[in-house]
């Protein structure tokens, strides 16, 4: 099987697996009882703490982890709302991004129809938000501007630190939903400037159900479930220690290796985008080539139907994405495409190929080996 589905998940590295494997065997406490397997148990979980933090430039009391990158971003924003209204802040106004991951999308939608008044900022064609249009929506009442650092659909990069100085400069908190830039570009809360930021081990080589919340010390934020007072009283639930040894291994592999294996990865990204527009002229390249995460293209084949050509790749062994979602046999033309201006065509004809540090040459090569006959085939039933 050849592996082109990064953004969706990704197998996890050895480190993980080692990580996981001994925490599960040797660690089984629970972090909170008093006894020496607990205490086993709190010391791994410190230490997980401390090596995340440790590779975002956080201090370890600022990371609260969580079950998943979905459950960081809802804590991020509802947990900053609800606390808001608990203290009769004057702040009424949330900034989003039209871009945002269905996490977010939902979660601020959710707010908006209870009637938050919530301001959409769309992208410009290539799918980057600017920094000035957050300004523009930005206003002294506005309680937060939550934006997607890398976009999981066309991996292009948004202006964080700007959008970040700009809200600061009114009073406003900023969440950044990180999960699909960690390990695949530098992340650094200080160097963006953020004050919550999100993470989700599975997309970086770790395990599934396991995530991150960077909360900068300062930060009003409560939390959204009730029980017991794990992780700084924000997330109940008796932590998923062997996740989140595995998550801070992982993150730890990915860094150690990201300046090597950049170049490698873009190289690889832009053969196979290169190859795929050679051999289907017709195809475009959505998104903002000179702010791309290295792994991700995002390509439309005008005429196509996405699904008929992902098909046709599985069938050859070959595991890429659609940017559209599937309800009920029909083909929803992609949220994201849309907003950067597709047509309903473009947006439903759309595939997502996302490498990793794993991809080889040789399964590029097979790809791009594979594909012409395939596009015939494909093309022929259109
Ligand atoms: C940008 C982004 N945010 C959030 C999520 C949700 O993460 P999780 O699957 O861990 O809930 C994803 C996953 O696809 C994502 O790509």
């Amino acid at each position: 099987m050849i592996y082109f589905d990064n953004n969706a998940t990704t197998p996890p590295c050895p480190e993980a697996l080692e990580a996981a494997s001994a925490a599960l065997r040797d660690c089984f406490g629970n972090p909170s009882s008093a006894h020496a397997a607990g205490r086993k148990a709190k010391k791994l979980l410190a230490e997980s703490r401390e090596k995340t933090a440790s590779l975002i430039g956080a201090r370890p009391d600022e990371i609260v982890f969580t079950g998943s990158g979905s459950e960081a971003d809802h804590l991020a924003i509802l947990g900053t709302w609800e606390t808001a209204v608990r203290w009769n802040s004057k702040k009424k106004r949330i900034v989003v991004t039209g871009i945002e991951h269905p996490a977010v999308r939902k979660t601020v939608k959710k707010l908006e129809e209870a009637g938050v008044d919530v301001a959409w900022v769309p992208p410009a064609a290539g799918g980057r938000v600017s920094a000035e249009a957050v300004g523009e929506a930005l206003t002294l009442d506005t309680l937060l501007v939550t934006v997607i650092l890398a976009q999981n659909e066309t991996g292009v990069i948004q202006p964080v630190k700007d959008i970040t100085a700009r809200a600061h400069a009114c009073g406003a908190y900023v969440h950044t939903d990180a999960v699909q830039a960690l390990g695949k570009i530098p992340v650094n809360v200080d160097d963006l400037g953020v004050d919550m930021l999100s993470l989700a081990a599975h997309k970086f080589h770790g395990p599934k159900g396991v995530g991150a919340l960077y909360v900068r010390t300062g930060t009003r934020l409560g939390a959204i479930a009730l029980g017991g007072g794990q992780e700084h009283g924000l997330r109940p639930g008796t932590e998923n220690l062997a996740g989140i040894a595995a998550l801070a291994a992982a993150l730890e592999a990915a860094t150690k290796t990201l300046a090597r294996d950049t170049p490698r990865i873009r190289a690889l990204r832009d053969r196979v985008a290169e190859g795929t527009l050679k051999a289907f002229p017709a195809a475009r390249w959505n998104g903002d080539r000179e702010h791309l995460l290295p792994n991700t293209a995002s390509l439309s084949f005008p005429r196509l139907r996405a699904d008929m050509l992902l098909l046709a790749l599985d069938v050859d062994g070959i595991c890429v994405a659609t940017g559209s979602a599937c309800h009920s046999g029909a083909l929803e033309p992609s949220e994201i495409l849309k907003a950067m201006g597709l047509d309903d065509e473009a947006a439903r004809s759309s595939l997502r190929i996302s490498l990793s540090r794993f991809t080889t040459e040789a399964e590029v090569a097979r790809y791009l080996e594979v594909l012409p006959a395939l596009l015939q085939r494909v093309v022929r039933k259109a």
